[in-house]
C-alpha cells in the first residue's frame, strides 16, 4: 500500500507541485484578490527568516500590515528584516525570538504575547523542519513532533483567546503535500515503535498538521483555519535535508515567491475567507486530504485520541507536571 501510494503521490507531484504546476494554475489567479490593503492588521508568521516564510512576511509588508517574525536565531532574523523593511518600506516589522522545538518557551512566548498585544488577526504556522536522526528536546518529546505538531498546538491554542477577539481571524498552516502518504497513527506520536525514517517522521507531522487544522475549525467558528501545501520549493529546508531530491529537481522547483503565493492570498485576500473553514489548499484551491484508495482516513476515535494525548502533554507541559530534569511523560498509557 505504501508503495502505491508514493508512487501516485510522486507522479502528481511531478504534474501539480513544481514550477511548471505552478505556471499553469496560477493562469486562472485573480490579480484582484490581492488588491487589499492590511495597514493596520497583524500577522504573526514563525520561521519568518527564510524560504516560504521570509517571502510571506514580505508579501505581507508590503500590503502594509504589521509584521511580528517569530525566528529562532537573532542574527538570521536581523537580516531578513532588514531586506524586508527596505524593500517593502514598511517599518512595522517585528522580531521575536523563539526556537519552536523548546516547548515550554512556545508557550511562555505565546502567553507573552498575548499580554502585550491587543490583537492578532492571522497567525502563519510556517516554521517546520526534518530531522532524519530520533532526538529528544527538553521535555523528552521527539524534535521533528515537538517543532512541527507540539509547537504548532502549543503557539495556537494559546493565541486563539487573541485571536478570537480580534478582526477576520485567521490560522494558517504550512503543512505539505508530503502528508498524503500518510495516516494518523494516534499510537506512536514519538515515533518509537518503527524504524526512524526523517521523511516519514515529518510527513506524519504534516498530517497531524491537517488533522488539527480540521479539528480548529470544528471547534472554533470564529477563526478561519486553512492548511497547505506550497509545492516543491527550492529552500535551505529542502537542500539540506533532502539533498538529493534538490538535485534531482534542479530548476524544476519552485521559486520561494510562488511557494509563498497561497499562504500570502489564504492570509490577506476576501476570497480566501469565503471558503469554508478547515480545508487544506495548493494553488489558491481546496484540494482533497487524501489520495483516492490510500486508506489514510481516520476514525473520529482515532483524531479524538490524537488531541487529547496533545492536550494532555500541553497541560504538563504548562502545569510543571514534569520530572526533576524537566521530562513530560509522553510514552505511557496515560497518553494513549
Ligand atoms: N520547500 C518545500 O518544498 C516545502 C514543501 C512542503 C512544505 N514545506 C514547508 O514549508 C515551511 C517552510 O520551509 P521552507 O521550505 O521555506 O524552508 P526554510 O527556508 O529552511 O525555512 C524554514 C524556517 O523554519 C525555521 N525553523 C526551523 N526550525 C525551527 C525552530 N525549531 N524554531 C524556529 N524556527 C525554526 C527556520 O529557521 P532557521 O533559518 O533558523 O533554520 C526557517 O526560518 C516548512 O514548514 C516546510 O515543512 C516546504
Amino acid at each position: 500500500m505504501s508503495l502505491y501510494r508514493n508512487t501516485i503521490w510522486f507522479l502528481n507531484g511531478i504534474q501539480q507541485y513544481t514550477r511548471k504546476g505552478y505556471e499553469a494554475t496560477s493562469k486562472d489567479f485573480k490579480t484582484k484578490d490581492f488588491d487589499v490593503s492590511v495597514v493596520g492588521r497583524s500577522y504573526m508568521i514563525t520561521g519568518a527568516n527564510s524560504g516560504i516564510g521570509k517571502a510571506t512576511a514580505m508579501g505581507l509588508a508590503k500590503k502594509g500590515g504589521t509584521v511580528h517574525m517569530v525566528c529562532r536565531n537573532k542574527d538570521r532574523a536581523e537580516e531578513a528584516k532588514s531586506e524586508i523593511v527596505s524593500e517593502s518600506g514598511n517599518t512595522e516589522v517585528y522580531i521575536h525570538i523563539l526556537d519552536m522545538s523548546q516547548t515550554r518557551k512556545v508557550w511562555e512566548f505565546a502567553e507573552g504575547f498575548k499580554k502585550e498585544y491587543p490583537s492578532l488577526n492571522v497567525l502563519i504556522n510556517n516554521a517546520g523542519c526534518m530531522m532524519h536522526k530520533r532526538e529528544l528536546n527538553a521535555e523528552g518529546l521527539e524534535m521533528n513532533f515537538a517543532t512541527n505538531t507540539m509547537g504548532v498546538y502549543i503557539l495556537t491554542q494559546t493565541l486563539i483567546p487573541l485571536l478570537q477577539k480580534s478582526q477576520d481571524p485567521r490560522v494558517i498552516t504550512v503543512s505539505s503535500g508530503g502528508m498524503l502518504v500518510q495516516k494518523l497513527r494516534a499510537d506512536d506520536l514519538q515515533s518509537e515503535k518503527a524504524h526512524f525514517d526523517g521523511i516519514m517522521v515529518y510527513a506524519q507531522n504534516k498530517r497531524q498538521q491537517v488533522a488539527l487544522t480540521e479539528h480548529w475549525a470544528n471547534v472554533n467558528p470564529v477563526i478561519h483555519f486553512s492548511a497547505m501545501h506550497p509545492g516543491w520549493v527550492d529552500t535551505p529546508a529542502v537542500s539540506t535535508a533532502m539533498p538529493q531530491f534538490h538535485q534531482m529537481m534542479g530548476d524544476r522547483l519552485r521559486s520561494v515567491d510562488q511557494g509563498a503565493d497561497t499562504v500570502v492570498w489564504l492570509a490577506l485576500s476576501r476570497a480566501a475567507a469565503r471558503k469554508p473553514s478547515g480545508q487544506f489548499f495548493q494553488d489558491r484551491k481546496p484540494v482533497p486530504k487524501h489520495l483516492p484508495l490510500a486508506w489514510t482516513h481516520s476514525s473520529a476515535e482515532e483524531i479524538h485520541s490524537f488531541i487529547t494525548q496533545l492536550e494532555n502533554l500541553a497541560r504538563a507541559v504548562q502545569s510543571h507536571d514534569a520530572d526533576p530534569e524537566g521530562h513530560v511523560d509522553a510514552s505511557t498509557p496515560q497518553f494513549a
